[in-house]
């Protein structure tokens, strides 16, 4: 995966692919690393040597050092939170403040955003969509009603503390209504209007600085939240996320044009995951299913959520391949199925509407499909110590041909575990 200009890394399934520790590697190449959508809600787990990091909002670049971070304007900043994390990494020696840099255009979560993700869960009672609480869906709400904040908008504060007051003050209306606890509008523009000092500094023009370097021959990495799956317009809705999740948005989130990336790398792990509600046709009920959870340890970086578990969905990753643009695949976890018999891709639903072997728009024909699958023989062998793909079992390597087969997107890296080295290069 080098020789590129500018790479776009997405997770080509619900999220949780595995994203943060591929973004940590290929980021030792590139010159700058932006995160282009989401907000707090991602969660990104690497591993350097010994040592675990957990990162939200902050690019994952962000643990070489020299490299540049950048937040797009499509993303919301939980201005709270974003400072948490910065704390942390300059408390453990990472000298991050003068590596990052946010967008003017970058939208505001604020507390209020988040009661009003609670309140609008507990309203939709069983149909709720399984956030992650983070404020989300109404920071996005915000932006598209054209009443959101921006981070440019700090830059006089008279003008900031009228917006945070009038928007807060629409949101107490709301929660009114949702006869939940109301906020002091007061006190969240005196608590934002403290941060300012801080957050002006690092105000930048994200499109300006990538389209700089790569003008300049500094590969950039533009670095996707959530998954294919997730994505507003193109995954399961209404039980998605409010952004978009895959390759395009990287265009929009950042403020460059589509032409500038020449290559789109999705994330995808072995086997299927979903945290939330919503249709998984591959999922695995029962004991089988609970083993794979546990033995991925697939539960939510952000909120501790054990994750729904399913087989490798094959119709999922082709639909991904297409809406994304794949030119390459990361196969993650491949040593999760290290001590299965048989090991399972789903290759087509059986609906009410027949056979499909394309992924639907049609929910209700999701949540009754009956998957359609193949049974390949396990490997049934260690794969954490392998280091060259000539190295991995041989049903092993049948399993990564099949999913290149069935994709028709070449694999470029295989992960065995949670290290930096367990990362497999193709080629
Ligand atoms: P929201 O993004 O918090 O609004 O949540 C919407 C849906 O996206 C829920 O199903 C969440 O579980 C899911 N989601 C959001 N962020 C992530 C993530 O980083 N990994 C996996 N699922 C996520």
């Amino acid at each position: 995966m080098s020789g590129y200009r500018c790479l776009v890394v997405v997770g080509a399934q619900w999220g949780d692919e595995g994203k943060g520790k591929i973004v940590d590697m290929l980021a030792e190449e590139a010159g700058l690393v932006a995160r282009y959508q989401g907000g707090a809600n991602a969660g990104h787990t690497v591993h350097v040597g010994d040592e675990e990091f957990i990162l939200h909002q902050i690019p994952s670049g962000i643990l070489h050092p020299g490299k540049r971070c950048l937040l797009g304007n499509g993303v919301v900043l939980d201005v709270e939170q974003f400072f948490q994390e910065l704390d942390g990494l300059i408390a453990r020696g990472i000298d991050a403040e003068a590596r990052v840099g946010i967008s003017g255009r970058a939208h505001l979560l604020l507390d209020y955003h988040k009661r009003l993700d609670h309140a609008s869960e507990q309203a939709r009672g069983p149909a709720r969509i399984g956030t992650t609480g983070k404020g989300i869906g109404p920071a996005y709400e915000d932006k598209i009603a054209r009443r959101g904040i921006r981070v440019g908008d700090l830059r006089i504060p008279e003008r900031a503390r009228e917006l945070v007051i009038e928007a807060a003050s629409a949101a107490n209306e709301r929660l009114r209504a949702n006869g939940t606890e109301l906020i002091d509008p007061a006190r969240i523009a005196d608590q934002l209007l403290e941060r300012r000092a801080r957050i002006l500094p690092l105000m930048t023009d994200v499109g300006l600085e990538i389209t700089r370097s790569v003008a300049a021959g500094v590969p950039v990495l533009l670095e996707g939240a959530q998954g294919a799956l997730l994505d507003v317009d193109h995954g399961t809705y209404p039980f998605v996320t409010a952004s978009t999740t895959t390759a395009a948005g990287a265009a929009t989130g950042t403020g460059i044009g589509p032409t500038t990336i020449d290559s789109v790398l999705g994330v995808i792990k072995a086997y299927t995951t979903r945290v939330g509600s919503g249709p998984l046709p591959s999922e695995i009920d029962g004991e089988l299913g609970i083993r794979l959870r546990d033995l991925g340890g697939e539960y939510g970086a952000t909120t501790g959520r054990p994750r729904r578990c399913g087989w490798f969905d094959a119709v999922v990753a082709r639909y991904s391949a297409r809406v994304n643009g794949l030119t390459a695949l990361a196969l993650t976890k491949l040593d999760v199925l290290d001590t299965f018999k048989e090991i399972q891709i789903v290759t087509g639903y059986q609906t009410d509407a027949g056979l499909l072997d394309e992924f639907p728009d049609d929910l209700s024909l999701l949540e009754g499909a009956r998957p359609v699958l193949e049974t390949m023989p396990g490997w049934e062998s260690p794969t954490q110590d392998v280091r060259s793909i000539g190295q991995l079992p041989d049903r092993a390597r049948r399993y990564i041909a099949r999913i290149e087969e069935l994709t028709g997107v070449p694999i470029a890296y295989v992960g065995v575990g949670t290290k930096r080295e367990q990362i497999i290069r193709i080629g």
